[in-house]
């Protein structure tokens, strides 16, 4: 059986948060394109529900901070959605890009990268996000191209069960809000990563979860000094707005280890 990329890419994972999105506006084919061109091996994109039950790629329930008009992402149809221009907001060069479909990001990536979809069914944990992204990902034959995480334990769930061959991530939230994902009930859920915040995780928490053969990858590092010292302490991913940045800082990092 094909192994899953989360396996076979070299660690620790360079992941484009949101796409390359310290570049293009965050969540759109540009930055994932980007991503693509800057060589990351990974992306990461937030997957949510309209109205109308399509799967759109797109982090906030409102549109408000992205395209400037206060709607909820859940109560517009998608051909309403697709009228907003999703990039201005990041610079006017990008005036006219779209908010896109899950297909329409699985069209342009392909099996090229390893794609890290997060189920933002946080609202309506009940929704029937799991199974449309589930089909999707059947349909496009990408079972063994995506790692699937979410913060709703219920998506999780779901989601394995829905997808057996594909690998499933726990998110913790920062602080005591992410005590119970990060603690012995949250493995009940059986899940294959981890992904925490980069200020829950220390020596100890990485140790304890490579004992338990859980992969440790930690969100949202942009910052130089911080991206190196993570590498140093052995995470097996990190999402970044800024591949280059974080490629950079980890062949450093690899260089001055082999001196
Ligand atoms: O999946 C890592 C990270 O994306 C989780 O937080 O809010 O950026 O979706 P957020
Ligand atoms: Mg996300």
């Amino acid at each position: 059986m094909k192994q899953n990329k989360l396996f076979e890419l070299r660690r620790p994972i360079v992941f484009a948060h949101r796409g390359a999105s310290a570049y293009a506006p965050e969540n759109t084919l540009s930055a994932f394109e980007l991503a693509i061109k800057q060589g990351a091996p990974a992306i990461e994109l937030d997957a949510t529900l309209t109205k109308d039950q399509m799967v759109v790629v797109f982090h906030d329930s409102s549109t408000e901070r992205i395209c400037g008009y206060k709607g909820k992402i859940n109560q517009m149809t998608l051909a309403e959605i697709k009228k907003l221009d999703a990039g201005s907001y990041f610079d006017p060069s990008f005036k006219g890009e779209r908010i896109p479909t899950l297909e329409e990001v699985f069209d342009l990536v392909g099996d090229q990268l390893l794609i890290n979809i997060e189920l933002k069914n946080y609202l309506t944990p009940f929704d029937s996000l799991p199974q449309l992204v589930a089909s999707l990902v059947r349909k496009w034959g990408l079972q063994t191209n995506v790692l699937i995480s979410s913060f709703n334990p219920i998506a999780v769930w779901k989601i394995k069960k829905l997808l057996p061959e594909t690998p499933i991530a726990l998110l913790a939230l920062d602080g005591n809000s992410g005590w119970l994902a990060r603690s012995r009930i949250g493995e009940i859920l059986k899940y294959q990563a981890i992904h925490l915040h980069y200020s829950d995780v220390d020596a100890n928490s990485i140790a304890y979860h490579h004992a338990k053969g859980h992969l440790v990858s930690v969100y949202t590092v942009n910052e130089a000094t911080l991206l190196r010292s993570l590498f140093e302490r052995g995470v097996d991913g990190i999402f970044t707005d800024d591949p280059i940045l974080a490629q950079d800082q980890l062949y450093t990092e690899e260089k001055q280890a082999k001196e």
